[in-house]
């Protein structure tokens, strides 16, 4: 099969706005959109496609939807339960009727801690949500301040202690115990209204505190060698078990959720439904930021906890996401109320958990195309993080060879050395399971030359053909890129796909020319002076275009930093716009410079 490469684009923009993409957070997804072209360029209907760092499973319902048969692999736990999470393919009719009926359940199990009265007509009525907010106390003064009732209107900190004047710092004033602040609840005319928490709230509040339940409710350590134990500030915090991120009531609420769904009989409705529970836990825990204009999403990088933050009526949650699970499955499956069933084409999708250096699963010379995404370095930590969900699932991640690079605690040591390692092991097992002659895309986002290297090199020494067949731009749509104004460090927005051939039997991989070091200065000077518009909307578009040249030039891309593009491109009389992220051509500067 000879791809069709004239059907691929070179720049591919994938919002993540789409009913898949948002129905399950899982740390840096790729979007099914745009992995489809790849897929369909590279493997024929029917064809095998692998991912061996599949996190959610993206790959796995890309090649659904394109007729494909894949076969995903990752070290997560969680990412093993959102793939055949979304991959369980139920009636929606019986979905929903099923939803109502566990909420049901847990709303009678829960009993009456959800509840309070509205201040308009003393109806006693279930919330909607209960706002919280971090106290504080003054060093100089003593004086107790509930954070919330000192910010300013659109929500920045207060400046100075209101009782003795003295300056406000979250990071040196104690912290107290966190009050409710506010009660939403649906009005008389069913708008939600806002109102104080009243001494009902409080008795609610107080009952959950006590309610012997909460030592049922699944919990993991998060133990101090942990990268994100220290990253997250979670030892000065208190917070070292999953469990005490939820409130007392929240934390209930989910329980009795989590037994009734698990007593669903249907097989798949149970794994739809388990799917959407842990869809929602971030937002029914304390990570679920509050914001003066609307709701922030939980950091699902962090186990950030904002001083102002939501408890939000898990009930609720959950009834949206079932309800976002039938819109994804709507895009997956095609519409209709079918009897329950399982396609054939859901069973073409497995998911094994084993590491990428290590896919004893796969036979040799067996796989059509690979398409996978590795984890980027020291960025992410992802099982760390996973254990927020984890505890619900009752097995964790065995992270003894997670592709990352620590920074801190007992691994940092040789870290970086293990993380090369593992990729080197990932692109041999790539080289083995390919059939010959086929292709592997890797999607690879890094502001650091010394990773793209090694990841230049690993591609060569596993036997890949050395020029790449192909190099695309992703486009994320991610914004924040910091630093060009001050010439410093910054951070990628998008990210490079790179496809690289087996050779046929017939081949030779052509790999005797070294790869050579480049005039890095010079490129970056040549590409920043010939800017196209195209490539002048952003900083990594232009680092991106640099890195592809290099790329295809042979060239090595060790010292290839992101940084030394954010520092030409200021001498050429750029600026970044520091809302959009966006390059902006400022004439004097350029003449300046
Ligand atoms: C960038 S994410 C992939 C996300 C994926 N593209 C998606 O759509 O969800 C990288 C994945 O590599 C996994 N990983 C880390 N070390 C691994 C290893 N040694 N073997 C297999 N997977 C690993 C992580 O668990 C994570 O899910």
């Amino acid at each position: 099969m000879a791809p069709d490469f004239d059907s691929l684009p070179e720049a591919i923009t994938a919002p993540r706005t789409d009913a898949i993409y948002n129905c399950h957070a899982y740390l840096t997804k790729v979007p099914v959109a745009a992995i489809r072209p790849f897929i369909e360029t590279f493997s024929a209907p029917g064809e095998t496609v692998v991912d061996f760092f599949a996190g959610s499973g993206m790959t796995g319902l890309a090649a659904l939807t394109a007729g494909r048969k894949a076969v995903l692999s990752d070290i997560s736990v969680l990412g093993q339960h959102i793939a055949t999470g979304y991959l369980a393919k139920v009636s929606p009719a019986a979905l929903r009727a099923t939803a109502d009926s566990v909420m049901k359940t847990a709303r009678g199990a829960l009993g009456e801690l959800y509840n309070t009265k509205r201040a308009s007509d003393g109806a006693v009525d279930e919330l909607t949500r209960t706002v919280w907010s971090f106290t504080y106390k003054c060093p100089a003064c003593a004086a107790q301040i509930v954070y919330y009732e000192h910010i300013s209107p659109s929500g920045a900190p207060p400046k100075a202690c209101p009782s003795c004047g003295g300056p406000f710092a979250r990071r040196n004033w104690p912290r107290g115990e966190d009050v409710p602040v506010e009660v939403v609840v649906a009005g008389e005319s069913g708008r939600l209204a806002p109102q104080d928490v009243s001494d009902f709230d409080r008795r609610m509040i107080a009952a959950a505190a006590s309610d012997p339940r909460r030592k049922d409710v699944p919990s993991l350590a998060i133990e101090d060698h942990r990268e994100m134990y220290s990253r997250s500030g979670l030892g000065k915090a208190g917070l070292t078990d999953t469990a005490q991120f939820f409130s007392p009531r929240n934390g209930i609420a989910l329980l009795e959720l989590w037994r009734a769904i698990n007593a669903v009989d249907h097989e798949d409705i149970r794994r739809k439904l388990r799917f959407a529970f842990t869809a929602i836990l971030p937002r029914a825990s304390r990570r679920y930021q509050w914001s003066a204009k609307r709701p922030l999403n939980a950091q699902n990088q962090t186990y950030y906890i904002a001083p102002v933050y939501y408890e939000w009526n898990v009930f609720e949650l959950f009834n949206r996401k079932v309800e976002a699970a039938l819109r994804a499955d709507q895009d997956l499956f095609g519409g209709g109320d079918a009897p329950l069933f399982r396609p054939a084409a859901a069973r073409d999708v497995s998911y094994e958990l084993a590491s990428a250096d290590a896919l004893s699963h796969l036979k040799g010379a067996s796989v059509d195309y690979v398409f996978t995404d590795p984890p980027f370095g020291s960025n992410i930590f992802y099982s760390d993080m996973s254990l927020f969900h984890e505890a619900w699932l009752g097995r964790t991640t065995d992270n003894e060879h997670e592709a990352v690079v620590h920074t801190t605690g007992r691994r940092k040591n040789g870290a970086a050395e293990r993380y090369e390692e593992l990729l080197r092991g990932a692109f041999s097992e790539a080289f083995r399971i390919l059939k010959p002659g086929r292709y592997m895309s890797v999607v690879f986002g890094n502001s650091s030359g010394r990773i793209w290297g090694l990841v230049q090199r690993a591609l060569r020494d596993a036997g890949f053909k050395a020029a790449p067949a192909h190099v695309a731009i992703l486009d994320k749509g991610q914004r924040s890129v910091k630093g060009l104004n001050s010439g410093s460090e910054g951070v990628v927005t998008v990210d490079l796909i790179l496809t690289v051939q087996k050779p046929a039997r017939s081949e030779s991989a052509d790999n005797a020319r070294p790869l050579s070091n480049g005039d890095t200065a010079t490129l970056i000077r040549e590409a920043v002076a010939d800017l196209s518009s195209e490539d002048a909307r952003n900083p990594s578009y232009v680092y991106a275009h640099i890195l592809t040249k290099a790329i295809q030039k042979h060239l090595l891309l060790d010292d290839m930093h992101l940084g030394d593009v954010l520092v030409a491109l200021r001498k050429a009389g750029y600026a970044i716009d520091r809302k959009t992220g966006s390059l902006r051509r400022q004439e004097a500067s350029a003449e300046a410079a």
